[in-house]
């Protein structure tokens, strides 16, 4: 029997990495998957422990040193759920998405992603996903680690000034006093964390394929990544696309 297929997309925040994945879910019914969501769960959680104990709310490596802060990622039961195809991150039965995007948890993030641990859970419940579902990956160690035998990687880059610009779009709604120049800032940090991790270092897979999305709309990069979908020799990928064709 053909197992399901799996799609990487690493790439850095901003690339456009997870606007295509939720594209490819909408129009071919992949399954989106967001690993960075499971570690924004993780900061999220730990922030509310510290504000709720009144501390201090900033994240560094000692914190894993604690006890109770391992006792309490170790009993978060984080559930992956989709609708229409698209991740839902559920813990203890809630769903929290509307939580973990904010400028407080991409601030503390770095010690959530740097540590072991945290990366081990996050990488069990993502794996457990493949093969229940044709599953289209993105984050930063997709196609390098967690699912290094993926039927397709691709590695999605993008000019900083256009990566920090899509970013200040997207937060003005939310946040309408922040500047551009904070943007940059925070995407230069991020790149830096995400490119020197100990483990689980954003770099591309030696089988990666380059998508520039730089200057580039949504549909002329989807066309480019169905163009290598239907050349690929994975019968996984033939399989599917096969059966969509037909349905
Ligand atoms: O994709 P994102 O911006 O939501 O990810 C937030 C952070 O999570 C990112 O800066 C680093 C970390 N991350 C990671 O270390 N590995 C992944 N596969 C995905 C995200």
């Amino acid at each position: 029997m053909i197992e399901m297929p799996v799609i990487t997309m690493d790439g850095h925040a901003g690339s456009g990495k997870s606007t295509l994945a939720k594209e490819l879910a909408k129009m071919y019914g992949f399954y989106q998957i967001d690993s960075g969501a499971l570690y924004r769960t993780y900061t999220y959680f730990i922030l509310k422990y510290l504000n709720e104990n009144n501390e201090n709310e900033i994240i560094s490596e000692e914190i894993f040193q604690r006890e109770e802060i391992n006792n309490l990622i170790k009993n978060l039961k984080i559930n992956i759920e989709f609708i229409n195809n698209l991740q839902i991150t559920m813990v203890n039965n809630e769903n929290i998405e509307e939580y973990i995007r904010t400028p407080r948890i991409s601030e503390n993030i770095k010690a959530v992603a740097d540590n072991i641990n945290t990366r081990n859970m996050v990488n069990d419940t993502l794996r457990n996903l493949a093969g229940k579902y044709p599953i289209v990956a993105d984050g930063r160690d997709m196609g390098t680690v967690v699912f290094y035998d993926a039927d397709i990687k691709f590695f999605v880059t993008a000019s900083a000034e256009e990566r920090a610009k899509r970013r200040f779009l997207e937060f003005k709604e939310k946040h309408p006093h922040i500047t551009i120049d904070e943007v940059v800032d925070q995407i230069v940090t991020r790149d830096k964390d995400d490119e020197k991790r100990p483990v689980g270092a954003l770099k591309p897979a030696k089988d990666a394929i380059f998508i520039d999305t730089t200057g580039k709309n949504i549909k002329q990069v989807i066309e480019n990544i169905i163009r290598y979908l239907q050349g690929s020799t994975s019968l996984r990928i033939k399989n599917f696309l096969e059966n969509i064709s037909k349905a």
